[in-house]
């Protein structure tokens, strides 16, 4: 403790109201905040820290009931635009969220940034201008702790096109909206943000943010850092055995002859397991993370298809125009693409996103696809991208996987984990022609011969074949098991990856659905080494993770079954005899 340390009960009421600031959304009471209360709340704002003393912001304070109609009008507007862009599950959580309260509270206060203020020579915004933005956001923040000291909420509504909203408060042009809090006296500070307690995202856990001296060396201070495979693999744990008894138990009293939902039995027991609790959440809302990524065995000439197409269907994909967007429309889920290695430069846009660990993998049957150190950093994007979704709120997580050659990689993975030979483990992915089949087999012959892969080595393994979306989708499967979330495996590349992340964290594919099996002779050995019963067997044979959707109705259904439907007893049906 220093000599300059507040006293403890002191250092207990700012650490109270960082704790229980809440954005308020609802129980906003009509009565006026008295003037002098307002003006200290202001004054606190006007206190924050400032890029080279700027002091960027100005408040303007709202109360004319017309006013906040009209502004209201255009958070309506924006509102409807966001809700039409969800997918099914997520639209109607949001349809249950209330978002503003610009009439409900009795002030509305805009926080502005002039990015002028200062002059040219402000200390500190000379290489980031963008320091301007973040001091009134810390004015934000300051209003938003003294407000509840004050008993007073606050609710951040950024539902709004910002030039619009300037011209209806008459902002000067170089004027930029920061902030529109709405502000009042509420019935109650809820003990979690409301969109914690309706599901919609979880807090992210503290040491997932915080990184020892370089981005990636997790540990909070004073403690040892570690690596993020190792942080997975000590999350990752058995089946809870009391939830999956509760589960079969309660299968057995459901009004149904015993065993006769068959396999979808043993998804909602094992769903339960999982959950550690009976019943388990229902799957949803879900996201289908699509790994892409090119690969230099392509120069083998093991398929037809050009290399561009893999870049191509990115686009394809975020452009909303490819069978796994069809998909995941009909089952309501959201589809991202994560590029872990795609040969091209990709544009930025809503829905992508960036993570490049090279432009594409080496050709395995000249010397290894990628380094170890590039396999654990595509271990680790896709162990981030389950994190993220899962503390985004989704409850079931998909693999999709999209990398011309990648059936190759593949089989040399399958080969290699579950010993088979090349001919058994290789397909014709697309379609190809018999030489081209040849060929196929003979390259992942001679992968296999160059690299003698090990496979209790799973990071040697990924290095040798790739490509970067194996790796990244292993990842992605140890996120959700560490997490305890479900996830759907799509086909053969889904499957090769599961080999590895099996090997990486013995137990971790306990959490994997396979959603159905692939056409390409090396996924059935895939499933049969992990012991995983594909939900269907449809012939397909296009990745993106499309099997995977499909079967996403039928594992909620499993689950929708086990919370659902009554039992004997409770619908005093008679059981046989
Ligand atoms: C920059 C920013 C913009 C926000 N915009 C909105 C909004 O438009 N509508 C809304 O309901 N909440 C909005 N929020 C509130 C967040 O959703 C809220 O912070 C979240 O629920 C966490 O709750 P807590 O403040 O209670 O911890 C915004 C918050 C911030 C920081």
């Amino acid at each position: 403790m220093s000599e300059h340390s507040y006293s403890d009960e002191q250092r207990a009421a700012v650490y109270r109201v960082i704790e229980e600031r809440r954005d308020v959304r609802r129980g906003f009471r009509p009565d006026p905040v008295a003037p002098e209360v307002l003006t200290r709340v202001l004054g606190a704002a006007h206190r924050a820290p400032s890029v080279g003393f700027s002091q960027p912001w100005d408040f303007v304070v709202i109360t004319d009931r017309e006013r906040r109609e009209r502004i209201k009008a255009l958070a309506d507007r924006s509102r409807a635009d966001y809700a039409a862009s969800l997918p099914a599950a997520r639209a109607l959580a949001f349809d249950r969220l209330k978002t503003e309260a610009i009439l409900e509270a009795p002030v509305n206060i805009v926080v502005t940034c002039d990015p002028t203020r200062g002059g040219r020579h402000t200390l500190g915004r000379h290489s980031q201008p963008q320091t301007a933005a973040y001091s009134s956001v810390l004015a934000v923040a300051n209003l938003w702790l003294a407000a509840r000291a004050e008993g007073l909420g606050v609710g951040w509504v950024s539902f709004f096109g910002e030039r619009e909203l300037a011209a209806e408060l008459g902002l000067p042009g170089h004027l930029e909206v920061v902030a529109y809090l709405c502000v009042g006296h509420v019935s109650e500070f809820t003990p979690e943000p409301e969109l914690a307690a309706a599901g919609w995202a979880r807090r992210r856990p503290l040491d997932w943010a915080v990184h020892a001296g370089e981005y990636g060396r997790r540990g909070l201070p004073g403690q040892d850092a570690t690596s993020l495979l190792d942080e997975l693999r000590a999350a990752i744990g058995p089946p809870d055995a009391d939830a999956m008894t509760a589960a079969r138990e309660r299968l057995d009293r459901m009004t149904k002859p015993q065993g006769s939902l068959g396999v979808l039995e043993d998804v909602s027991a094992r769903l339960a397991g999982l959950a550690g609790c009976c019943p388990p959440p229902m799957p949803e809302p879900a996201a289908v993370a699509i790994f892409a990524a090119d690969h230099g065995v392509h120069a083998q000439q093991v398929t037809p298809w050009p290399q561009e197409v893999t870049a191509q269907m990115v686009a394809n994909f975020l452009a909303g125009g490819a069978v796994v967007n069809a998909f995941a429309a009909q089952a309501g889920a959201e589809v991202l693409v994560v590029d872990v290695g795609v040969r091209a430069e990709l544009d930025h846009v809503p829905g992508l996103l960036p993570r490049k660990i090279a432009p594409g993998t080496a050709d395995f049957t000249a010397g290894p696809a990628m380094t170890r150190e590039q396999a654990e950093a595509a271990i680790a994007v896709g162990a981030e991208v389950a994190r993220d979704l899962v503390a985004a709120g989704n409850r079931c997580l998909l693999t999709g996987d999209m990398g011309i050659a990648n059936t190759t990689a593949s089989a040399a993975l399958v080969c290699t984990f579950t010993g088979r030979d090349a001919a058994e483990a290789t397909g014709r992915g697309t379609g190809i022609d018999d030489a081209t089949f040849a060929r196929k087999v003979d390259v992942v012959r001679r992968g296999l011969a160059r690299h003698r892969p090990d496979p209790a080595d799973p990071v040697g393994v990924l290095a040798a074949f790739g490509g970067f979306e194996h790796a990244a989708l292993a990842g992605f499967i140890l996120g959700a098991a560490a997490l305890r979330v479900p996830l759907i495996l799509d086909g053969m590349i889904a499957g090769a990856a599961a080999l590895a992340a099996e090997a990486l964290a013995p137990g971790a594919t306990a959490c994997c659905l396979a959603g159905h099996r692939s056409a390409e002779p090396g996924h059935a050995a895939t499933l049969d080494h992990l012991g995983l019963r594909p939900l269907i067997d449809l012939g397909l044979r296009l990745g993106e993770g499309t099997g995977a959707l499909l079967a996403l109705p039928i594992a909620a259904s499993a689950v929708r079954a086990l919370r659902e439907v009554a039992t004997f007893d409770s619908a005093g049906v008679t059981d046989k005899g």
